[in-house]
């Protein structure tokens, strides 16, 4: 078997939600004859999802969502798949990223699934000829729902959209524990640092945030948190991290990761008060949140390999990890979220798009919840995949729950 297939294996075996989930759409085809247009990351966990919806009768056409995470086996074994095509490749130029991006929308896909909204922009620019058939969407990260509420909030969507990543069985594990997670170990397996002892700072306490910080500091980091919520600030400050500006970390941290979504949070200012050795990384959806146009105009020499790029600024050094690129991806190394975590996930994704193909036509274009049955279903698939039994609400206990009327 070559290595794009045994990668898929490999995830596979330890997918049980997605695989019962497969199982089912085996027999009832929600899909059948619809073509579902996909810009994911494409390695191992994503071929198991684009396989289940194959199982459920789609036509799948692929590219990636970013132009460093591509696995270039994993997309070739998942082009040989009766009824998927990819185009996806590892290290595209952006004209050919946006080029992969058009022939998934030559293919005239009428459900469309997304991380960071890429279809769904193109979709609503350069190829509205391509709207009218679409009866909906889905959205797997934070910085694609934002984009899309942007846009609904201007009535610009033209159609449904399921926003993912907006669900606990996503965001409670996902952006938690899978970037927690992935994150940590694409920088020590790209830069062999040791993370206990050294002050990690952490660039936002939303989800991924949270996640990274408790897991650095369980490692031994000590770690500071910027922010720019005061609540997420006093919440990181109770829960024992260090809390500050980014101008006062700059000088202590040696080790930046960045989750905010947001642009500029690392800039030069930042960096010419950092340490030499310094290593930044962005665990972020977009390469913005670190200023690589400062270091590069700033360094006299920049020396590039497996991931790190050094910028010589004067007697000091600056590393740089993927060029600011989302770091648990788009290292060589970067393996993205453990398999387990994307179970979830893309369980959720399976599910929403074939909410979308059952009850598009009563769905207004908007950005929609997942419907709390699907989150539901997902958990109590993955508790029995596990075991793991709950107990379940009595009669009584229902009416008490849901009354008003009761007091000592
Ligand atoms: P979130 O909205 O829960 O958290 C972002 C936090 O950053 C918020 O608390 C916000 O107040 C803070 N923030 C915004 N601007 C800031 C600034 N200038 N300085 C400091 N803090 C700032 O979002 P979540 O779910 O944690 O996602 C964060 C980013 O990570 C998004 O771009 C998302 O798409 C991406 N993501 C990446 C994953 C990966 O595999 N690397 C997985 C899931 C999400």
């Amino acid at each position: 078997m070559e290595s794009g297939q045994l990668k898929i294996e490999w995830a596979r075996q330890y997918m049980p939600v997605l695989s019962a989930i497969s199982e089912r759409f085996k027999k009832e085809k929600p899909f059948a004859g619809k073509v579902i247009g996909m810009a994911l990351h494409v390695e191992a966990k994503t071929a198991n999802l684009v396989k289940t919806l194959v199982d459920g009768g789609a036509t799948v056409h692929i590219t990636g969502c970013n132009p460093l995470s591509t696995q270039d086996d994993v997309a070739k074994a998942l082009d040989k798949v009766p009824g998927v095509y990819c185009y996806a490749s590892r290290g595209c130029s952006v004209d050919e990223y946006y080029k992969a991006i058009d022939t998934v929308l030559d293919a005239k896909p009428v459900i469309t699934i997304d991380d960071g909204m890429d279809l769904i922009h193109r979709l609503h620019t350069a190829r509205q000829d391509i709207l009218p058939g679409v009866i909906g969407g889905c959205e797997e990260t934070t910085t694609g729902i934002h984009r899309l509420r942007a846009m609904a909030s201007e009535g610009k969507l033209k159609f449904p959209v399921i926003a993912v990543n907006d669900t606990p069985m996503k965001h409670f594990f996902d952006n938690v524990h899978g970037t927690g997670e992935s994150a940590l170990t694409a920088i020590m397996a790209t830069t062999n640092s040791l993370i206990a002892g050294k002050w990690i700072v952490v660039a936002g306490f939303g989800y991924c945030g949270r996640g990274l910080a408790r897991k650095a500091a369980a490692l031994g980091a000590k770690v500071i948190v910027t922010e720019i919520d005061p609540r997420y600030a006093l919440e990181a400050y109770m829960d024992g991290f260090h809390v500050m500006s980014m101008k006062e970390a700059a000088p202590v941290g040696d080790i930046f990761i960045t989750t905010t979504g947001n642009r500029d949070v690392i800039t030069g200012e930042h960096m010419a008060c950092m340490k030499s050795g310094a290593i930044l990384s962005n665990a972020g959806h977009f390469n913005i949140e670190i200023d690589g146009t400062w270091l590069t105009a700033h360094a006299r020499s920049v020396e590039e390999r497996d991931g790190i790029q050094s910028y010589w600024i004067g007697d000091k050094v600056i590393h740089l990890l993927a060029e600011g690129r989302l770091v648990n991806l788009a290292v060589p190394k970067g393996m993205g979220h453990p398999i387990e975590v994307m179970d979830l996930s893309f369980a959720i994704q399976a599910l929403s798009a074939e909410y979308i193909a059952l009850h598009h036509s009563g769905l207004k274009p908007a950005v929609h919840d997942v419907p709390d049955e699907i989150d539901r279903a997902v958990a109590s698939l993955k508790l029995s995949s596990l075991g793991i039994s709950i107990d379940v609400l009595s009669k009584d206990q229902k009416e008490y729950m849901e009354s008003w009327d009761h007091g000592t």
